[in-house]
């Protein structure tokens, strides 16, 4: 499909990731990544064992300006190339969320161009058709620190969540756990690790959720039985941490095998005639135990499993400005005028809200 070429900056400052990109999509369909500069906030919080809001917020001020700067030089582009600059206006922690749209607020007025105020959660939706040019529809599994949910993707702006967790993110359930046995900041990666050389059945830990329908989950109580389970086996030596760590990571993984699988008959049931793609996104999709798990559950499914780079997975500036795209085209082709100047930063903003025009109904929910 031909169509007029398009460029935009993206900016994101939700959480603890401070980065902008500049997205561009050719008049033939092309996407191209021009630059997508990202600094990680991780030095800050690792002392305290998790995100503080007040901590993030302050790094995003102290470094959007250049990290801007930096994206727009990488790209080659100055802001009068831009067709808009698009920004995550939630959901997030509230004071980085602000920091970010109105810094592209201002940039967007000084330049005169739109603003588009992007849903982050769009933005990981969205991600895959920007790195394997996806076609609608498909199952999204974004798995985060900040969220844990499916989605079905049914076009820009068209996204049904399908379940979600009722408590804790799953990569937070990770993070917490690292915490408690001691291993450090962020959480998931030194988990996985110390799990390689444990017995993932020394500690019986439940399934929660599983012996109910649906696709809810919570791993809130994992969480507390990893606690306990500690404690009673205290003191902790380096094979008890392992074989925790293992208990642990195969209870988070058989139940999200199961619910991926009961989300894939929920999409087939949905969209019969559809071959069924299953996307997984979110910092979590790197752990390997539960990539495995993925991809034996969408093998036995007849689904596609698709992953895109770590890179574009996890929080990025790229997948911001990518789906100011997909709204601009969107827009452009109902003959309409996209510019939200006057969007509010909001911490909490459910997918389904977006889906609003779509489905003639939306939903609010929780964060996550
Ligand atoms: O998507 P992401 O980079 O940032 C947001 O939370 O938005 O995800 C970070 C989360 C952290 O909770 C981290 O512990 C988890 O992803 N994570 C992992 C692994 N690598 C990162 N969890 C389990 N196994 C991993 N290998
Ligand atoms: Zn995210």
């Amino acid at each position: 499909m031909r169509d007029q070429p398009l460029t935009v900056l993206g900016i994101e400052t939700s959480c603890d990731e401070t980065a902008a990109a500049v997205v561009r999509c050719t008049a033939d369909g092309a996407r191209i990544v021009l630059s997508d500069a990202i600094r990680s906030q991780v030095d800050e919080h690792a002392a305290f064992g998790g995100v503080v809001p007040e901590i993030a917020a302050r790094a995003h001020i102290s470094i959007l300006d250049r990290m801007i700067e930096t994206a727009m030089s990488e790209a080659g582009v100055g802001f009068e190339d831009l067709d808009a600059v698009a920004a995550t206006a939630g959901p997030g922690l509230i004071g980085g969320v602000i920091v970010g749209l109105m810094t592209a607020k201002a940039v967007a007025l000084a330049a005169g161009k739109p603003l588009v105020a992007v849903n982050h959660l769009e933005g990981h939706a969205l991600t895959a058709r920007l790195t394997d040019d996806l076609a609608f529809p498909y199952l999204l599994l974004l798995v985060s620190g900040g969220h844990t949910q499916f989605l079905l993707v049914e076009g820009v702006g068209a996204y049904r969540r399908l379940g979600s967790t009722i408590d804790d993110a799953i990569g937070e359930a990770f993070d917490k756990t690292a915490k408690l046995l001691g291993l450090g900041y962020p959480g998931g990666p030194a988990v996985e690790r110390a799990a390689r050389d444990g017995d993932p059945a020394r500690f019986r830990l439940p399934r929660p959720m599983l012996d109910r329908p649906g696709l809810a989950l919570s791993f809130a109580g994992l969480k507390t039985a990893v606690r306990t389970a500690a404690y009673e086996a205290a003191p902790l030596d380096a094979q008890a941490v392992a074989d925790l760590c293992a208990s642990f990571q195969a209870a988070v993984t058989d139940v999200v095998g199961e619910k991926s699988r009961r989300a894939l008959a929920a999409f087939a049931e949905a969209h019969p005639d559809t071959p069924p793609v299953l996307v997984v996104a979110g910092g979590v999709a790197a752990n390997t135990a539960i990539r495995a798990r993925l991809d034996s559950v969408a093998h036995d499914a007849g689904a596609r499993l698709v992953a895109p780079p770590a890179r574009l997975c996890t929080d990025n500036a790229a997948m911001i400005a990518w789906a100011g795209i997909e709204r601009l085209r969107v827009a452009r082709a109902r003959g309409e005028i996209l510019d939200d100047r006057d969007a509010a930063p909001r911490p909490r903003w459910p997918l389904d809200d977006t889906a609003q025009a779509a489905y003639g109904a939306g939903r609010k929910g929780a964060k996550a």
